[in-house]
Order: C-alpha cells, then sequence, then structure tokens
C-alpha cells in the first residue's frame, strides 16, 4: 500500500476529520498539520504533526511527507502557499484561487469581473465611506465584513448608523473591510461543485441553509421548492466561478434567494457545513469529490439517493458530554445519523450535526415529510445539548 498517495490536510476540525472515513475505503493515507494532538482531526488521523499553519517551517516540514496539501480552513498566509508552490508543493487548491476565498475584498471585485451576480458592495477605509455607501443603497443598516479572518459570523456586522460604523472600524486586529447592502432575501441557498485540476467539475443539487447570528444551524437539500431554472442557474454561477478561478476540491457557493435571483454571498474553497448533508444523502460525499479532486482522480456522482437530506447542526449546550444521550436518540429514532467532531463543549460551537433522509422530494416548506425531519432532527439536538429531557 506505500504507493497510495498521502494527503496533507492543514487544519485539524471538523472538516479534516470527515475526510478520514472516504480516506479509510479508499485506502488514501491522510497526514495532519494540526494545533494540538487533541484537535478532532488529530484523533482519528495517527500521521499527525503538531505545528503552526501561520509558519512557514511547520508547513515545509509538513508538507515534506505529502503528495498533496489541502485545507480544512482558509487562514493559511496567501504568501505561505505560494513559497510552497514555488519549491514544487502541490498545494490544492492553490494559492491563486484560494485568495478569493481568504479575502472578502478580492473575492468581490472577482466575481464582478466575471460578472457573477453579486450585492452592491464597497471597499472602506472610514466611517464616512460607509455612510456614502449607505446613502446609495437606500440608506442605513448595511453589513460591514472584515476581509480576512472571519467564519461563523464573526467578522461580519449590521450596522446601523455612522458611529456604529466607526465603532466597527476601530477594531484594529482587521486588516481591511467591505461594506455591503443589507440583502433583503427570502432565504439563504448554498450551491456546491467539485472541481478536478483536469478540469471535470460536477454539481450536487442546491441546498437550503438557515443561519443563526451567522452560524449555519440547518441544511435542507434539495432546497425545498426552489424552481429548476434556479437551481440550473446557481450550479452554473458556481461551475463557472470553479472554472474561472481555477478550484480544485470542493468550492461551495454561498447563495442570497432574493425576488429577482440569487446573489452570490460568498465562497469556501473546502467541504463545507452546508455540504454535510451528503455523507448519507448524496451517492459520493463532499468529503470523498474533495479527497478525489485533490488527488486529480475521476470524481464521483453527486446526486441525492434520497428524497430529502435534513441536517441539523449540534452546537455546543449544557452538557459536557454527548455520549449518554445517544442511549435515548438512538432509541427513539433509528433513522438518525449522529456525528460528533470529538471536541470539547463550549457554547455555541460546532460540536457535531444530525442528519436524517426522507423518500419524497419536498416541494415547499410545508411539505410534511420534511416538517416531520426537521422536527425529528431539532429534538435529537434539543437532547444531545440537554435543552430537553424526554
Ligand atoms: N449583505 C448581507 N445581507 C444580508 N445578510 C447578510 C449579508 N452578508 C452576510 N449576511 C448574513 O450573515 C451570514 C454570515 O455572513 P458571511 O457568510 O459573509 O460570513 P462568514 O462569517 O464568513 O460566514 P461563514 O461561517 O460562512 O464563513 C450570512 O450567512 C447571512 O446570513
Ligand atoms: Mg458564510
Amino acid at each position: 500500500v506505500t504507493e497510495f498517495p498521502v494527503v496533507g490536510v492543514v487544519g485539524g476540525g471538523q472538516l479534516a476529520r470527515m475526510m478520514a472515513s472516504p480516506a479509510v475505503a479508499l485506502g488514501l493515507r491522510l497526514r495532519l498539520l494540526a494545533d494540538s494532538s487533541t484537535d478532532g482531526a488529530a484523533q482519528v488521523i495517527p500521521d499527525t504533526v503538531v505545528g503552526d499553519y501561520r509558519d512557514l517551517d511547520d508547513l515545509r516540514r509538513f508538507a515534506k511527507g505529502c503528495d498533496v496539501l489541502t485545507f480544512d480552513h482558509e487562514h493559511v498566509p496567501t504568501e505561505h502557499l505560494r513559497a510552497l508552490e514555488s519549491s514544487g508543493v502541490q498545494v490544492r487548491p492553490g494559492p491563486d484561487a484560494l485568495m478569493f476565498a481568504q479575502d472578502k475584498g478580492l473575492m468581490r471585485e472577482r466575481l464582478g469581473a466575471i460578472g457573477a451576480p453579486v450585492p452592491a458592495w464597497l471597499k472602506v477605509a472610514s466611517a464616512s465611506d460607509v455612510v456614502r455607501f449607505a446613502a446609495e443603497v437606500g440608506g442605513f443598516p448595511v453589513v460591514l465584513k472584515a476581509t480576512r479572518g472571519g467564519y461563523d459570523g464573526k467578522g461580519v456586522w449590521l450596522v446601523g448608523d455612522e458611529h456604529e460604523a466607526a465603532e466597527v472600524l476601530s477594531h484594529d486586529q482587521v486588516p481591511g473591510f467591505v461594506v455591503e447592502e443589507l440583502v433583503r432575501y427570502e432565504r439563504e441557498l448554498c450551491a456546491m461543485v467539485a472541481r478536478s485540476p483536469s478540469g471535470q467539475a460536477v454539481a450536487y443539487p442546491v441546498v437550503e441553509t438557515v443561519q443563526r447570528d451567522g452560524i449555519c444551524h440547518e441544511v435542507y437539500a434539495p432546497a425545498p421548492g426552489l424552481h429548476e431554472d434556479r437551481a440550473m442557474t446557481a450550479q452554473q454561477v458556481a461551475l463557472r466561478i470553479a472554472g474561472e478561478l481555477g478550484v480544485v476540491g470542493i468550492l461551495a457557493v454561498e447563495l442570497f434567494d432574493t425576488a429577482g435571483g440569487v446573489l452570490v454571498n460568498e465562497l469556501a474553497m473546502r467541504p463545507h457545513n452546508s455540504g454535510h448533508w451528503t455523507i448519507e444523502g448524496a451517492a459520493t460525499s463532499q468529503f470523498e469529490n474533495h479527497l478525489r479532486a485533490v488527488l486529480d482522480l475521476p470524481l464521483g456522482d453527486p446526486s441525492a439517493v434520497a428524497g430529502t437530506t435534513v441536517m441539523v447542526n449540534l452546537l455546543g449546550g449544557d452538557l459536557d458530554d454527548l455520549y449518554p444521550a445517544y442511549l435515548h436518540c438512538m432509541a427513539r429514532d433509528p433513522q438518525l445519523k449522529i456525528h460528533a467532531y470529538g471536541k470539547t463543549v463550549r457554547p455555541g460551537r460546532k460540536i457535531g450535526h444530525v442528519t436524517l433522509v426522507g423518500r419524497t422530494t419536498a416541494r415547499s416548506q410545508h411539505d410534511p415529510e420534511l416538517v416531520d425531519l426537521i422536527d425529528r432532527g431539532r429534538h435529537a439536538v434539543g437532547y444531545l445539548r440537554g435543552d430537553i429531557d424526554e
């Protein structure tokens, strides 16, 4: 088995952890760069190097034993990726693509240049820039975003006036800001594709994502009642972005579904929370297709194997230990699939998710089977968190 390639994954979170299952099945070898040997992914990937992804020497030491390098997050400094690439390391996705997921200013610019539909936006340096922008888009509130380093809504602020804008802009750890119109969307969608270096690409069914406080809570796949034309448009936008930017691996395109059509919110170039449903709900999971793509293997079938799949995130609650709740949840609902990320529980932290699949494709949010799947998913998560005890 020594000829099987080694995929190096930078970052020890749940996304790296969930790559382990398909790697085991395919006989691929994973090598992990983690902050600590107790990280969720480090618990399941024996070949773990503890090091700092912001340190070029650590990255070089790590990359030595890898055939390709890929990521669990987008926070590796772009210049380090360029340095690795120029010394012959296969970085996938490469820095020329990844920088558009790392920097929301670059991303907005590039999406505009390729004609992808985006909200009105502007790079800003001062509160008066924000005021001028707000006047152009019909007034406050508007949305300020840190160009780099944000996740799960950290780095996103709804600002109601000049004073609030000035306060946000005074965060001195943030290297830059963009402002965006507050989009009055009907719902949020995500279009996910996988693309290989040879240019093969596949598109997953477009899903609906439900965010609260900037954090993904639920995903319904496919997006209930989404018109076929709009679903196809969303997939085409995602495929075009993947091709134009030269993305390798999974690309998740977060979208706003508005009365006038879809607008691109942001891009992620790695497996994404909106794609966890694919583990049970699709013929090939996002994690398997990410590995296939970074190795330039033919991609697997992305189509759904269930009528509807519902994923509910498990965010840290009152219970420190999930395991005692397994007995009740599994006994109550044999169709429930529980995923735990091996993380210590902190309030609001993503520590796992549950998935339920249904037979029929929901034509609307009120579809009875969909409502039942959502109820059961929420119940399980409520029980696992300790919010309910029956
Ligand atoms: N211009 C906007 N108008 C309305 N809502 C927005 C806008 N931008 C962001 N949001 C809301 O805030 C959420 C988080 O924003 P965004 O995806 O840009 O941030 P993030 O922290 O990078 O998220 P992620 O966890 O996906 O990386 C969005 O999913 C959406 O619910
Ligand atoms: Mg987002």
